[in-house]
């Protein structure tokens, strides 16, 4: 039975969950692949597939405790969890004055409550075992706060905070848990397809590369025991910070 790696928050096949999936089943994981968008995410489960890799994709709503809960009683039925990746999270700009309560309350769902039912659920499976590796993507939004992104930044931050608490907690229990800033745009279909002026804007080197950006979700999984980082930091070159 190979042990299961769970990214939560796929979509595009050009997208930092997606090519965490790739990364993680090209090492010898089954990955389990959970996004809310079925043709997506069983596109990127055919992807590995294809490879020779072993992917299963299940729909599920990050935001949908039952739906989390779901999610790992099925990857645990394939192998037991040894990597489990937060990735969902979609940035959501909104002008303060006229935001309607409701889209500051789905913001923090996705990139914060969804944080903790996943965060919860990996420590419930990975605690009894004393092992496992648990990763949440952040943003520059994790760190400060900038006009229009109150509801992002605030669950970001929470988000991270979390992420903290979680390391202090299970890891004198055995499991790494991690924090990924990614300070800038990913050169991925959201902003290259979305958003094409500004990343035609921004230039060669211009967006965070993808590939590199799995490189240290890969550096904290393989790290030593008596050698764990918390949080890592990534952008370009370019970017001022
Ligand atoms: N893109 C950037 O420039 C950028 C920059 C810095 C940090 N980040 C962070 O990087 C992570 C990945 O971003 P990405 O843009 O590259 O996207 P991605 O990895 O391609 O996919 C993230 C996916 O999360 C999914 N998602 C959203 N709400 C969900 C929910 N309630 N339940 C399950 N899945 C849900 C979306 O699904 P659908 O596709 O079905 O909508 C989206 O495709 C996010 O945490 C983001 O905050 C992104």
């Amino acid at each position: 039975m190979s042990e299961t790696a769970i990214v939560l928050g796929v979509g595009a096949e050009k997208g930092l969950g997606a090519t965490l999936c790739r990364r993680f089943a090209k090492s010898g994981h089954h990955v389990v692949i959970g996004g809310r968008t079925p043709e997506k995410i069983e596109r990127v489960a055919d992807g590995i597939r294809g490879l020779g890799g072993a992917a299963t994709a299940f729909q599920t709503d990050a935001t949908s405790e039952s739906a989390v809960i779901e999610l790992f009683q099925k990857a645990e039925a394939i192998g037991p969890v040894d990597l489990a990746i937060y990735n969902a999270g979609n940035n959501m700009p909104g002008d303060l004055l006229t935001m309607e309560a409701e889209f500051f309350e789905l913001c923090w769902r996705i990139a914060c409550f969804g944080g903790f039912l996943f965060g919860r659920e990996a420590a419930r499976v990975m605690k009894p075992r004393g092992k496992g590796t648990l990763l949440f993507t952040g943003a520059s939004a994790s760190l400060r706060g900038k006009p229009f992104f109150s509801a992002f930044t605030a669950a970001k931050g929470g988000l991270r905070n979390f992420a903290q608490s979680m390391a202090r907690e299970f890891g004198p229990q055995g499991i790494h848990v991690g924090h990924v800033i990614v300070d800038g745009g990913i050169a991925g279909d959201r902003i290259e397809k979305g958003r094409p002026e500004f990343a035609e804007a921004r230039g060669s080197d211009g967006l965070v590369d993808l590939e590199g950006i799995a490189d240290i979700y890969d550096l904290l999984y393989h790290q030593p025991r008596a050698a764990w980082s918390h949080e890592i930091d990534v952008r370009t070159h370019k970017e001022a910070f």
